[in-house]
């Protein structure tokens, strides 16, 4: 099936080009509708991958047509997953572009892990490309956007985004007593766990496609105490009133608004390699393991598949049962 509309483009891309008089009216036609951006996006994403066909997405409530093609269930969409260098960002954007979307693997200073992450993507058959940005500093989310636009343009021939998932966070693994935690570490989380995400939103909205998704990974800590990470779960719990607020907001266009919460999750530091700090840690979830990358991953698929479209402003506990007590 593919292949027979691999053929059709082609012809019709060749009648377009070298036909007579005959397509006089269709050329003019054509040239009135490239001035639409929906349809150069279009256009672009035929040319470049004539397999696979745009899908915008859908609005909520309304069922999505599945053609039983074998497609991903993103494909022709477009997403950004901030911190995919590594840990459950790089798992995220690797199942999205299983998915066939085209991933832009931001970070903010590890580019050969980001590189890993691209080839590990394209050796699976997916598309994906690097975009550099430091968070928290001044400049970060205009930085990012001029990759993420540049690289989507180059690839689509458009800026059209699908969806956002708001990964990259600073963490304090050993934890700070409260008494302890200085002004300028309590910047810093704020900076980049709950500042750069809202912005970052407010930047990608004129991209953003109907029907499009925006996933916002949170942490378990919101819901359960742990003193020496105050400062970490006050900026987690700050980033996810953007997903209460902005889904009602971007209702009307279609954009679902989700937060993820992991609990532990093996994200290849050197505390995992650690058989007793792992039994410690996997005693915490239900189901005594700590959590894999792909475990949060696969939810984050989920959500910005079409088969979410129903679920918005939701807090979804990727916990493993952690919050359960
Ligand atoms: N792992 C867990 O147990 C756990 C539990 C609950 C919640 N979470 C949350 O899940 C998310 C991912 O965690 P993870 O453990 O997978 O992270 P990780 O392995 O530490 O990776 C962090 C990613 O974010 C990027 N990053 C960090 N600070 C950045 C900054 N200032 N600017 C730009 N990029 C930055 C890193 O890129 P560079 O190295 O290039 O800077 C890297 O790609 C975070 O939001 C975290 O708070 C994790």
């Amino acid at each position: 099936m593919a292949g027979a509309r691999t053929l059709a483009g082609v012809r019709a891309q060749a009648l377009l080009l070298l036909g007579g008089p005959e397509v006089e009216p269709l050329r003019a036609a054509f040239t009135d509708l490239v001035r639409f951006d929906v349809v150069r996006a279009h256009l672009a994403r035929t040319i470049s991958g004539p397999d696979r066909p745009h899908t915008p997405g859908v609005t909520p409530g309304v069922t999505a047509e599945v053609e039983e093609t074998g497609m991903g269930r993103l494909d022709g969409r477009t997403a950004l997953v901030t911190g995919s260098s590594r840990g459950i960002g790089r798992a995220t954007a690797q199942r999205l572009a299983q998915e066939g979307a085209l991933v832009a693997v931001h970070y903010g200073v590890d580019g050969d892990a980001a590189a890993e992450t691209v080839a590990r993507i394209e050796k699976d058959g997916g598309r994906a490309f690097a975009v550099r940005a430091e968070l928290g500093r001044p400049g970060d989310v205009h930085e990012l956007f001029l990759g993420l636009e540049q690289g989507l343009r180059e690839r689509t021939g458009s800026t059209a985004l699908d969806v956002v998932v708001n990964n990259a966070g600073a963490q304090t693994p050993a934890g700070v007593a409260p008494e302890d935690v200085t002004p300028e570490e309590f910047d810093r989380l704020f900076a980049v766990n709950a500042k750069a995400p809202f912005f970052l939103v407010q930047r990608a909205l004129p991209l953003l496609s109907a029907g499009g998704r925006i996933v916002t990974i949170s942490s378990g800590l919101t819901r359960v105490a742990n003193p020496g990470q105050v400062a970490y779960a006050m900026s987690k719990g700050a980033v996810e009133q953007l997903t209460l607020h902005l889904a009602r907001h971007l209702a009307p266009r279609g954009i679902t608004v989700n937060t993820v919460a992991p609990g532990i999750t093996d994200n290849g530091s050197a505390v995992f390699d650690d058989p007793e700090a792992v039994g410690a840690m996997a005693r915490l979830s239900a189901f005594n393991r700590v959590g894999q990358a792909r475990d949060v991953a696969d939810v984050v698929a989920f959500l910005a598949s079409d088969d979410a479209r129903w679920i918005t402003g939701a807090f979804i506990d990727a916990t493993g049962g952690t919050l359960l007590g």
